[in-house]
């Protein structure tokens, strides 16, 4: 029997693992192992809990206003001795945090075959996302299996000379997640409180938005909001205390802005499907909110989703005051604009992603995902 350990971390890589967790322990020639490193707690945790994934494993890394010093160094550390013990066949990693980069160099080191699911998106700009860029690039060179969600995604691949026979294109696991979560008839609290207003769904978090740019971004949706009084918006927080002090200095007094707790991932997703708009810097958001139909304003300078805009339903507004403001006003006022930013489509997967790695891991071959 195979044996196959998923190691991840953080909220969005447990959204999109949990589910290929539930796929894998259902089939007969794998043995599925868990472990997390706990890069992050709270809101990891939460993930666990809605998906019924209890690890086998859990490195318990997570510290206040963690540098990327302390996850690499806490996770390399600890994680050896658990690959030593339960010697896998197979490592499972996903997409770009720290967590992937630090557990991939271990199991190079300890030459344990990873699999790399969400493997080929690309900016070719390493310090942006940072340090997600050269995270996944840097696992791209070390890993045997390489799923790719897209097809633009295993291209980066090829062009960067991996094996063609190691890519396998399989939709991205995130869109299987989001089959269940989405209901007509959901309620909650703060929709009751948005009633007939314009829901203004947004979030952040990336570490080179820290300071300066997360201001900027806060102040142009302040701006915006002086002058649509129609809008009223609901922000889950990320639990970095330097974007809480910064929605808090720049937002905390907007009564059309109610800055709340993190979300379970079932309200998430439920908020994205019936808001107005989003803005965020959130990379799976970037790859929710098209199914929806819902326009996205993503408050980066680049994107590895590109899919999502050539699609229509992503707009790069970057994180300057002046653009941001301008973009989320006219998206406001601009009926047209609105209109053909809001169709349903689906770039990223099709719901059966997971199938398609465990297809792969247990039986060598699999059908692979073409966008229709
Ligand atoms: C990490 C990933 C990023 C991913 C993001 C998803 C890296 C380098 N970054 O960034 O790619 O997009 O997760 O959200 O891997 N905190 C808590 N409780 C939690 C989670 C975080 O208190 O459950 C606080 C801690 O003070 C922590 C800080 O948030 O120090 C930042 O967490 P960290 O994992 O370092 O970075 P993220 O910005 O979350
Ligand atoms: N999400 C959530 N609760 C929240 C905010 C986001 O469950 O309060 C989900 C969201 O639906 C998506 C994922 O978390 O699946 C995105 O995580 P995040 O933005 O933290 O990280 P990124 O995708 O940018 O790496």
């Amino acid at each position: 029997m195979k044996k196959v350990m998923l190691v991840f971390g953080t909220r969005p890589e447990a959204i999109k693992m949990c589910p290929l967790v539930n796929e894998l322990k259902m089939r007969k020639g794998i043995q599925t192992l868990v472990c997390v490193t706990g890069q992050h707690r709270q809101m990891l945790d939460q993930v666990l809990t809605n998906f019924s994934v209890v690890p086998d494993y859990d490195l318990s890394i997570m510290k206040q206003g963690q540098t990327l010093f302390d996850i690499t160094t806490n996770i390399m550390e600890r994680i050896r001795a658990v690959l030593e013990e339960v010697k896998p066949d197979v490592v499972l990693v996903h997409g770009d945090t720290s967590t992937t980069f630090v557990t991939a160099l271990a199991c190079f080191y300890l030459q344990i075959p990873v699999g790399h699911v969400e493997a080929g998106l690309r900016t070719y700009n390493i310090y942006s996302p940072y340090p997600e860029e050269f995270n996944r690039q840097a696992v791209g060179i070390i890993s045997k299996y390489n799923f790719a969600p897209t097809a633009l995604a295993a291209q980066h691949l090829i062009q960067e000379g991996k094996d063609p026979s190691t890519i396998y294109v399989t939709g991205n696991t995130v869109i299987d997640a989001m089959q269940h979560t989405v209901q007509p008839n959901y309620n909650h609290p703060e929709l009751d409180w948005v009633g007939d207003g314009k829901l203004i769904f947004i979030t952040a978090h990336r570490r080179e938005n820290l300071g300066e740019p997360m201001h900027h971004m806060f102040r142009a949706i302040r701006r915006v909001f002086n002058e649509h009084p129609e809008c009223k918006a609901v922000y889950p927080i990320h639990m970095n205390p330097i974007v809480r002090e910064a929605a808090e200095a720049e937002l905390g007094d907007c009564d059309q802005v109610h800055i709340i707790e993190p979300m379970e991932v079932f309200d998430c997703h439920n908020f994205e499907a019936r808001c107005h708009l989003c803005l965020t810097d959130s990379g799976g958001i970037q790859e929710e909110c098209p199914s929806y139909g819902r326009p996205v304003l993503v408050m980066r300078d680049t994107t590895e989703r590109p899919e999502g805009v050539d699609a229509g339903t992503l707009r790069i507004v970057g994180t300057d005051e002046e653009v941001i403001y301008k973009n989320f006003k006219e998206l406001l006022e601009n009926q047209g604009l609105y209109d053909a930013m809001s169709h349903a489509c689906n770039p990223y997967g099709d719901g059966h992603a997971c199938k398609r790695i465990a297809d792969i891991l247990e039986f060598g071959t699999y059908e692979p995902w073409v966008a229709k």
